[in-house]
């Protein structure tokens, strides 16, 4: 289980060795299958696509499903009751109450609401989460900035946030340390604690019985799915938080721009929408300045929604459910473990690590998403400027840089906050001087994560690029500027 260069035979060799340690691989072939039909052009065009909490990738099938509708039926917007009106709202239904299906959640407490994506959906909730004077918004490090920002909504309305640090090297959250921060709330007022069932950074999978723990102590919970959601099951007829946001497209790569807030029907009662739009509410009137809101998840779904996608959630549901959710985490961890080890075994030729990872070494609980760095031999971190350059050489797609997550960032790098603070990200100053001011060892980190085309000639296509920097002692001087996350 070492990463060599890819020579037929020693692939060969290499993919019977993970077999024989996998031998539940075998209950996934499915996907193989999958992989030989619905997603040939990943094989006719070469790419080795590690991306995947990045964007998902989509089948032929769904394109095909989605256009045949698409050009035998006549669908117009959705805000009316003509035939071609209803007919949209028809499949827009369809997909709310499969969307809810999906998730396992209750329609009686759950609403689906449809958004641009998870940043929409956490965003609707920011925006009118009733923060005032003495509310709490509490948070992981671990977030992505699509969380991060939420804060300065409470900030805007007199809440107070705090963090929950992670503790490196695992990154995970000193669980003894939670209860301290979930008992810091005073009488009636308003809390919200965020935090992402997985990490899209470290791949760290927080623990969802925090929910119920939270809710313990009088917290609404929001749970950021979605760099979960794609390769593990999120069953809101077990877990109950109170919002969930995810991204279709990372979890069946078509359509882009469609993502869902899943909210408890109680808390959505407590939000208070800063404004109204067209498609929000029952009545407004100008001489007058009043509104009535419509109800449901209407009341926060703004203008007309994206209805010519929309069917095409189902579809990728479908594929999802054809699949097999679980067939998917299965695979994703078999080949997750063997990179993650592979990763952890690539060594110079004097026995010096070539790789550092970030987060868990292990594979307890946490998914298929991998930060890591190569290191020069005497331990430095390989520019990920080369990494990206090598990495486009090899068509290998995978990601650099802090992953629009600082908080796990500054862990992993341990960046202090006297650090930041004494370091402005000043006027005029582009990411390449910040880095330099504040003393960073690179750029960032590289990110590979799986999802559910990938199979294990892609890893040993990335072992033939990850090979190229053992024994690498410089890089060149002429690397591009670094561009902001
Ligand atoms: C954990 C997590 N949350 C939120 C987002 C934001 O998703 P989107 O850009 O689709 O809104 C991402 C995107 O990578 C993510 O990984």
């Amino acid at each position: 289980m070492s990463i060599a260069r890819a020579e037929p035979q020693k692939s060969a060799e290499a993919e019977r060795a993970f077999l024989r340690e996998h031998p539940e691989f075998a209950d996934t072939v499915v996907l193989d299958e999958l992989r030989r039909t619905d997603f040939k052009r990943l094989d006719r065009t070469g790419h080795v696509y590690l991306d995947y909490t990045g964007g998902g990738l989509y089948a032929d099938s769904q394109l095909v499903e989605h256009m045949t509708l698409l050009r035998e039926n006549v669908y117009g917007n959705p805000h009316s009751i003509n035939p071609t009106s209803a007919a949209s709202t028809e499949l827009l239904e369809r997909a709310r109450s499969r969307v809810l299906g999906f998730f396992r959640a209750s329609p009686d407490e759950y609403e689906a609401i449809f958004t641009p994506n998870a940043t929409g959906a956490l965003r609707l909730v920011g925006e009118a989460y009733p923060f005032q004077t003495g509310d709490r918004f509490l948070l992981t490090f671990d977030n992505h900035n699509s969380v991060n920002g939420i804060r300065e909504f409470a900030r805007a309305r007199g809440a107070e946030t705090t963090y929950v640090p992670s503790v490196a090297p695992e990154l995970r959250v000193d669980e003894s340390l939670l209860p301290r921060y979930l008992t810091d709330t005073i009488g009636d007022h308003h809390n919200l604690f965020a935090y992402p069932a997985q990490s899209n950074f470290s791949g760290v999978q927080h623990p969802l019985e925090w929910i119920d723990q939270a809710h313990a102590h009088g917290w609404n919970v929001m749970i950021d799915a979605a760099a979960y959601v794609p390769t593990n099951r999120l069953d809101l007829g077990r877990w109950h938080p109170d919002f969930v946001a995810a991204s279709f497209y990372k979890m069946f790569g078509w359509p882009t721009g469609v993502g869902c807030l899943l909210a408890r029907r109680e808390a959505l009662a407590k939000l208070e929408r800063p404004w109204f739009s067209g498609g929000t509410i029952v009545a407004a009137f100008v001489q007058r300045e009043y509104y009535q809101s419509a109800p449901g998840a209407a009341h926060f779904e703004d203008g007309t929604v994206d209805y010519l996608n929309l069917p095409a959630i189902e579809m990728g549901l479908d594929l999802l459910d054809r699949v097999g959710l679980e067939t998917i985490h299965a695979r994703v961890a078999a080949l997750g473990g063997w990179l993650l080890d592979a990763l952890g075994a690539l060594t110079h030729s004097d026995g010096s690590p070539a790789s550092t990872v970030y987060g868990p070494r292990s594979w307890q609980r946490r998914g298929a998403t991998i930060a890591f760095n190569f290191l020069h031999p005497d331990g430095s971190i390989v520019d990920e400027r080369y990494v990206d350059r090598i990495a486009s050489q090899h068509n290998v797609s995978l990601r650099t840089g802090c992953f629009c997550n600082p908080g796990a960032g500054e862990l992993a790098f341990t960046i202090s906050r006297e650090t930041l603070v004494g370091g402005e990200f000043g006027d005029g100053m582009v990411l390449d001087d910040y880095v330099r001011a504040i003393g960073l060892p690179s750029g960032g980190a590289v990110r590979a994560s799986l999802g559910l085309a990938t199979n294990f000639p892609d890893l040993d296509r990335f072992a033939s690029f990850a090979a190229e920097f053992v024994d690498l002692h410089n890089v060149p001087a002429d690397l591009p500027p670094r561009i902001a996350c």
